[in-house]
């Protein structure tokens, strides 16, 4: 059982990270896209955070099982540290797209800048992404 919890946890892991490789040069078809491309654009970009939003709360649901259930102890370093990069940017991870791409729809929405608006929370995302996966990956033991 443990194993499956762990392969969901990886492959969740993989699908939250993953779909914004794809969307960052996406950002540059945006900023320049006319009104009817635009809203396809759109709706590709809608899909794949949605599916980075889902595959996010399965990570963290497997995560909090394996350190309930499993042989590593709550306390160490390396869980501390990704809980508390999730809780303490959670709050931007919640709100990073929907209301930028909300703002597309706007008669006076100024394209370029909201499209790189939704650049610059993709790779703030990826860096703190990649920082949590380094830290379950190599699980430093930063003061232990
Ligand atoms: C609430 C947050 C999280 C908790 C409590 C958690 C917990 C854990 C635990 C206990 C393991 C060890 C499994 C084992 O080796 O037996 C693990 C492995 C792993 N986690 Fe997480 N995790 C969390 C979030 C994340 C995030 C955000 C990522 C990716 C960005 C991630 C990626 C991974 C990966 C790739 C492994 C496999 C590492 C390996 O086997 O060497 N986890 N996680």
């Amino acid at each position: 059982m443990y194993t499956i919890i762990l392969y969901a946890h990886i492959m969740s892991a993989a699908l939250s990270i993953g779909p914004f490789f794809v969307l960052l040069p996406m950002t540059k078809r945006i900023g320049a896209a006319d009104a009817g491309s635009l809203q396809a654009l759109l709706i590709t970009f809608k899909s794949a955070v949605r599916l980075v939003m889902h595959a996010g709360h399965v990570l963290v649901v497997s995560g909090v099982l394996m350190a309930w259930k499993g042989p590593w102890p709550w306390n160490s370093p390396w869980i501390l540290m990704t809980v508390a990069v999730m809780f303490s940017s959670v709050f931007f991870l919640a709100r990073a797209f929907s209301p930028v791409l909300k703002k597309f729809t706007e008669p006076e929405a100024d394209q370029l800048a909201l499209a790189d608006k939704l650049r610059r929370s993709l790779w703030i995302y990826i860096g703190l992404l990649l920082l949590m996966l380094w830290f379950m990956v190599d699980k430093p033991a930063l003061w232990q």
